[in-house]
């Protein structure tokens, strides 16, 4: 099942900052995940494939403080953050992406960046990572004193990675940054949420649906199908797998007399 793995990331060590064991959580009557156990390890990529529904921004959620889970424990570095308030997660280090960005459409960019900083007192390191962050995204800086709700929805996904930034986290949980942005700004976004990781050493996990790209961004993946984990393993062997290649990467394999393989029924695609 999801017993911890060998194999150490490329990146990061084998110690890990983030711990679920045995997480559900539900809606009401409606269970989104059950038995989710996974690690996140320091200053590698993780990354959480799923379609539809599949429970991803659940596990998020659930990991941030937003939803008391019904079962199961998280740990961050070390200390146990079930069900704990969402205000002190993040005093922990550790910043939530949400799904849609979620950015104040009222406040300025500027102070949305200020806004991910508010708890910080170090006023000479949140302006040296104000410059980070418009060295990664130079548009922000450009649109500093426009209204956050005038941005597009690329540029509101890089507000909403930035100012988690400000929070300066140790660990970012990002919800889906392709979600309904065009193929280029995608790879543009994920060119810098890999630089972030290795030029920051933020350790991060990523949920998204576009397998393309989180496998070629991240370190370890886990599938998710109808809020259970089916499978996990380093990225770079989850690209080679057939299932993963057939049913998330849209590649078919020619069968032994030239035939396209027959496609089997599964529940993610
Ligand atoms: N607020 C809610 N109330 C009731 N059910 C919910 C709620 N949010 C999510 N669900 C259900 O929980 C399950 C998991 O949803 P979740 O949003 O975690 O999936 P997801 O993998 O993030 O999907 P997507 O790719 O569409 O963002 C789904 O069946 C969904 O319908
Ligand atoms: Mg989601």
């Amino acid at each position: 099942m999801t017993a911890a793995p060998a194999v150490t990331s490329a990146r990061g060590g084998d110690q890990p900052v983030l711990r679920l064991a045995n997480v559900e959580s539900a809606y009401g009557p409606v269970k989104a995940i059950r038995g989710v156990s996974l690690q996140v390890r320091r200053g590698e990529i993780a990354t959480v494939l799923g379609s539809n529904g599949a429970g991803k921004s659940t596990i998020l959620k659930t990991i941030s403080g937003i939803i008391d889970p019904l079962k199961g424990h998280i740990e961050f570095k070390g200390e146990d953050i079930t069900a704990r308030d969402p205000a002190h997660i993040v005093q922990q280090g550790l910043s939530h992406v949400p799904e849609g960005r979620e950015v104040f459409p009222l406040l300025s960019v500027h102070d949305n960046l200020a806004m991910g900083a508010y708890t910080r007192k170090d006023r000479d390191a949140v302006a040296r990572d104000m410059e980070a962050v418009f060295a990664y995204f130079p548009i922000l800086r450009e649109r500093a004193s426009q209204d956050a709700g005038l941005l597009s929805g690329g540029q509101q996904q890089m507000l909403a990675i930035s100012r988690a930034i400000m929070a300066a986290p140790e660990l970012i949980l990002l919800d889906e940054p392709s979600l309904g942005l065009s193929p280029k700004l995608t790879k543009e976004i994920f060119e810098i949420v890999v630089r972030i990781n290795r030029e920051r050493g933020t350790t991060l996990l990523l949920v998204e649906q576009n397998a393309n790209m989180a496998l070629n961004a991240a370190d370890y993946g886990y599938v998710l199908e109808n809020g259970r984990i089916v499978m996990e393993d380093t990225c770079a062997r989850l690209r080679e797998k057939e299932d993963i290649r057939e049913f998330y990467l849209g590649m078919k394999e020619a069968g032994v007399r030239g035939e396209r393989r027959w496609k089997k029924k599964k529940t993610w695609r």
